[in-house]
């Protein structure tokens, strides 16, 4: 007996785009797994469109059941599905969705992952451990997706794991517009570690403001250190950006280390994804933070916790530009 996790309803959407005005002659259906309902649905609004009619089931003994109810044969699929947690069975979904397109003969499957888990595991550093983003990009491609479309994904060395076009498209924008009049001009923009860097020089340009780098050394997966911080930060607000927060020990430690070098207890957060593993949350608020912004790539609602406030930016408009100019053959450039 199979025990029901989700279905959504759906549609077919050559309505968004008459044949004339695509490069896509084919009919075009976007369907979900499980990951992130509300997503999809937003986007499937920002589309105009119900999102296609799928299966979605786990057996007793944990393994994935989807089942399409609609005929796929000749369409190009948009596949909607964040690989966070729970990561192996969202995965799976993926690719049991992606199998079951591919057998019933769809001409294009797109998957759209606002949350690429694994992400961070994309090299050996020397010991005797998988490269887990490569073997997620490879089962990816081995279940017939011809192309992806991420967002902020963590690394982008990821691009190089798969023999299929792969989009990045980032939520920076749309976050930094979100803060600009929440922060004061003598904000200073943080990269928690020396990897965010990239993404903090990006907030950076857009809302003018100057970098500060946190010298992050990782013991454990829960545990960090920061040692030093390069950029004056005494008397400054600060910004902290991160692509994900996770168990939140990367920010919590960099509080730390930026209230020691003398910034005042004034600090924001932002970051695309929010993993947040149980108590997470609690454990930010707690550190003293006065606002944390996150998108919904991964399911999450706004609240207040003690002093922190949680907002969220959604980014359904931004992928729904994403998915319509791919239907359209266009670039995604813009948004990357
Ligand atoms: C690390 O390189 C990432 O960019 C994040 O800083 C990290 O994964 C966040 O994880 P956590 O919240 O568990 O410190």
């Amino acid at each position: 007996m199979l025990a029901p996790v989700s279905e959504v309803t759906s549609s077919r959407v050559e309505t968004l785009m008459p044949p004339a005005e695509t490069h896509v002659s084919a009919p075009v259906l976007l369907l979900a797994g499980s990951g992130n309902h509300p997503l999809a649905n937003a986007i499937g609004a920002e589309l105009g469109v119900r999102i296609g009619s799928c299966t979605l089931e786990r057996f007793p003994d944990g393994e994935s059941f989807v089942a399409l109810n609609e005929g796929v044969r000749g369409h190009e699929v948009i596949l909607l599905q964040p690989t966070s947690p729970p990561v192996n069975d969202n995965l799976m979904q993926l690719l049991a969705l992606a199998d079951a397109c591919r057998h019933a003969a769809a001409e294009r499957i797109v998957a759209v992952i606002p949350y690429f888990g694994y992400a961070r595991s994309d090299r050996r550093d020397g010991r005797r451990t998988p490269v887990m983003a490569s073997l997620a990009a490879t089962l990816v491609q081995t279940a017939g997706i011809d192309q992806v479309v991420t967002l902020d994904v963590h690394t982008p060395t990821i691009e190089g794991f798969f023999r299929v076009p792969v989009d990045n498209v980032t939520a920076v924008p749309l976050l930094a517009e979100a803060l600009r009049s929440r922060i004061s001009a003598d904000t200073i923009i943080v990269a928690p570690d020396v990897g965010a860097l990239r993404l903090a020089n990006r907030y950076a340009r857009h809302l003018g403001l100057p970098v500060a780098v946190c010298h992050k050394q990782r013991m454990t997966a829960t545990e960090v250190n920061v040692a030093r911080i390069t950029g004056d930060v005494a008397g400054r607000p600060c910004l902290v950006v991160d692509d994900m927060i996770t168990t939140g020990g990367t920010v919590i430690e960099s509080i730390r280390a930026l209230i020691e070098a003398g910034a005042p207890k004034e600090i924001r957060v932002a970051a695309t994804h929010a993993v947040l593993v149980p108590g997470a949350l609690e454990r930010i608020a707690d550190a003293g933070i006065e606002e944390i912004l996150v998108t919904d790539s991964i399911p999450v609602v706004p609240r207040r916790l003690g002093r922190a406030q949680l907002d969220v930016v959604s980014v359904a408009p931004l992928l729904a530009t994403a998915i319509r100019r791919l239907l359209d053959g266009g670039s995604l450039r813009e948004l990357a």
